[in-house]
């Protein structure tokens, strides 16, 4: 009997333990950056990744951060060496927390070459290999796609064959402007990705809309509604004008900027021909 009783005491430590370790390995997220030492990344992204570190790190999460591009590994190494050197801290940080985090972002950040279908498959690979090795439990991977749209099928069919998450855990792909060159493209361009990923797996964004100033146009109205009430309205606004200028890859961003169908194109070098884009 007490053989019995010691077999189903193991029986239950061994289930309270696999139970344990399903849920209550501490949960780590990847983020996979694709055109990680071009302008934008290297300018913006980069800065962004190190914030949203900042702003999670303290509640339990686990990163890691992989830069990836087609440039080769040494020489994208140093390219991002650099970038990661020069990444700030909010301002009401002290420096010395400051240099501590962004040490532990460098360490929990690389860079590495993706260009064939095994240079995913390798990703997928040691992405699996150091969460297993570090006792953690994958969560989900992002992968952020700051790349030309031309790129986008190709890297897309990769993720989708060779470096999904396994089981349990989530992807999500984030495709960045310009979604396609005309509504033609942009169509096609949703049906190719619609093949790879479910719908709630892709987000797509625009960063070069002049989003924030087109975030604070209602937030402005409302704080002064006393005064523009009786004007900000349809009978009063003709249309709403959105300009923004760019010494950096102009015609780009002007194209994007005709995105919304309810905000026509006024600026030049619009292709005025496709409304919608
Ligand atoms: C996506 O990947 C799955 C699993 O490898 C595969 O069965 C499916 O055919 C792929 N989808 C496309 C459109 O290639």
């Amino acid at each position: 009997r007490p053989c019995v009783w010691k077999i189903l005491m193991a029986a239950m430590c061994v289930a309270l333990l696999s139970g344990l370790q399903a849920q209550d390995l501490p949960r780590q997220v990847s983020i996979i950056l694709l055109g990680a030492t071009g302008d934008l990344a290297r300018k913006y992204l980069w800065q962004g990744l190190f914030h949203l570190y900042l702003e999670e790190v303290g509640k339990g999460h686990h990163f890691r951060f992989h830069g990836t591009a087609l440039t080769s590994t040494e020489q994208g190494q140093e390219v991002i060496a650099k970038v990661l050197e020069s990444l700030s801290c909010p301002g009401d940080m002290a420096s010395g927390h400051c240099a501590e985090l962004k040490a532990q972002f460098q360490q929990l950040s690389e860079y590495r070459q993706l260009k064939t279908p095994e240079d995913y498959v390798a990703l997928s690979k040691d992405i699996e290999a150091q969460v297993e090795h570090e006792g953690l439990r994958e969560t989900g991977r992002i992968f952020y796609l700051s790349v030309p749209p031309f790129a986008y099928v190709d890297i897309a069919r990769n993720i989708n064959s060779s470096c999904r998450p396994g089981p349990g855990a989530w992807l999500r792909v984030v495709l960045e402007k310009p979604f396609g060159h005309d509504l033609h493209s942009a169509q096609q361009l949703a049906t190719e990705l619609g093949s790879f990923f479910q719908e709630e797996e892709m987000y797509r964004v625009d960063h070069y809309l002049g989003k924030q100033v087109v975030a604070q146009i209602l937030p402005f109205r409302d704080q002064n509604r006393a005064a523009l009430d009786g004007l900000w309205n349809r009978h009063h606004v003709e249309r709403v004008e959105i300009v923004m200028k760019e010494t950096l890859d102009a015609e780009v961003s002007f194209q994007s900027l005709c995105v919304p169908s309810s905000v026509p194109c006024y600026t030049p070098g619009c292709p005025q021909a496709s409304p919608g884009w």
